[in-house]
């Protein structure tokens, strides 16, 4: 066991917590009893690169209860929680290398450690570790099977570097399973962004204007949640389709350039680059309060934000307030990044569990197919989000209708109409 963490003092707070959000996923628990004894993922090293929360945890200890050996790093610098990093090196003796806080340099230090166990089977999010270790195949490559890609940033860089006709390993896209971003991404960031926001600077939503940057699932979870407190919303997008989609959902839809100085709080959430710049920055209201939900920290422009000011101070952990030059102060929340990973615990366990359920049988999937893939992307199949909604609803109680024979073929045949 290698690892590189903040504090091995904080395991008994992380096992406490890790401890909660298994209570909350009983998929993903059903399927660590399911396979616990068999261990199909026996001699196969899985090198992650997965924010440390505790519901990434308890992913990490299914994957090692069915008998693969871990060696896992952070996806962001400011989202790894020290006391969950803690309690998997103490109580579980894994290989972690994640610190909040660390500088890019460690960062990528981390994501390195991993790739020299010379995984077999990589979980990311971001595509970080995945094009990393595209740049040192030679060195680290002769094992890998395969990998997964949990969020939408990371699917689409992986998608450009497919189409570019350069991607060494298959590839499973657990984001795009419905059971993952129709629920991850829409509930589980709308409220934990949110969730961000408030802890950081208890603003109250009720009777604010929210601008939300990108209608895209991250989008829409986060506006009817702040549409839910009471604040006003206004929606800015580049997809007409999804632009007239926020209209008819009843927000108010406008280019950022007009939204910039109305809003009181700017939520960015689009995978995008430089959705607020100097100029919108220039014509915003005092006080003004921005965060990102989007996986990179590229959505709000830190550099404009910077030049545009004369000073700069922390309100808190979370907050730095600048002071512009005509006067006026700006509020960034978590330096730009994920801002309900850094001021808060990430989504909350029961969408997570779906998500990681949706990882673990992709892992298996390799595991148990090993030649069978190409070097392409490839989605989950829909059996499995089926399989996978199905254990949810039996985890909450509720039973649905099943087809009868005679509706099964109405649905699938021609020939009865009018
Ligand atoms: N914070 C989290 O925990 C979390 C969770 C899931 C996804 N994400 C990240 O959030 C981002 C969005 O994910 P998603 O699943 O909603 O993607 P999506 O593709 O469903 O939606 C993105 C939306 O943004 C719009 N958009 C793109 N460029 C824009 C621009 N310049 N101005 C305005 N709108 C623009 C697109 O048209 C689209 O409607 C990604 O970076 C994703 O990786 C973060």
């Amino acid at each position: 066991m290698e690892y590189r963490i903040k504090d091995k003092s904080l395991s008994s707070y992380g096992k406490k917590k890790i401890n909660w959000a298994e209570s909350h996923m009983p998929v993903l628990l059903s399927l660590q009893k399911k396979y616990q004894d068999s261990k199909p993922l026996k001699n196969l090293i899985i090198g992650g690169c997965l924010h440390v929360t505790k519901e990434t945890a308890v992913l990490i200890k299914t994957l090692h209860a069915a008998g693969a050996e871990i060696a896992w790093s952070g996806c962001n610098p400011l989202s790894t929680s020290d006391d969950i990093a803690a309690s998997l090196v103490v109580d579980e003796g894994l290989s972690i290398f994640a610190s909040r806080g660390v500088n890019n340099e460690e960062y990528y230090d981390d994501i390195y450690s991993v790739l020299k166990f010379k995984p077999h089977i990589t979980i990311d999010d971001g595509a970080d570790l995945t094009i990393e270790f595209h740049k040192t195949m030679d060195e680290y490559g002769s094992n890998i099977i395969g990998g997964t890609e949990e969020t939408t940033t990371g699917v689409m860089r992986l998608r450009a570097l497919e189409k570019n006709k350069k991607l060494q390993y298959p590839i499973i896209a657990v984001n795009d399973a419905e059971t993952k971003h129709d629920f991850d991404n829409i509930y589980g960031t709308g409220q934990s962004a949110l969730d961000g926001v408030i802890r950081a600077t208890n603003i109250l939503l009720a009777g604010k204007t929210v601008v939300v940057a990108g209608y895209g699932h991250v989008g829409k979870g986060i506006a009817a949640r702040c549409s839910g407190h009471g604040a006003s919303v206004i929606v800015t997008e580049v997809n007409p389709i999804n632009a007239l989609k926020a209209k008819m959902d009843g927000y108010i839809v406008k280019p950022m350039s007009d939204a910039s100085s109305v809003g009181d709080i700017f939520i960015t959430s689009t995978g995008c680059k430089d959705i607020i710049t100097g100029t919108h920055i220039e014509k915003m209201k005092n006080n003004t309060i921005l965060a990102n939900a989007g996986h990179f920290n590229v959505e709000i422009s830190l550099n404009d934000l910077a030049n545009l000011s004369t000073s700069t101070q922390n309100l808190n952990e979370n907050v730095e307030q600048f002071i512009l030059k005509n006067g006026n102060k700006i509020n960034l929340i978590g330096e730009g990044r994920l801002v309900n990973l850094v001021a808060a615990e990430g989504h909350p366990s029961e969408v997570m569990d779906m998500s990681f359920a949706n990882q673990f049988l992709s892992v298996l999937n390799f595991a148990e197919n090993k030649n069978t893939f190409e070097n392409k992307i490839y989605d989950i199949s829909q059996e499995q989000d089926l399989n996978i909604a199905r254990l949810k609803l039996e985890s909450m109680g509720i039973k649905i209708d099943e087809l009868t024979a005679s509706q099964n073929r109405y649905i699938h045949d021609y020939g009865e109409g009018t």
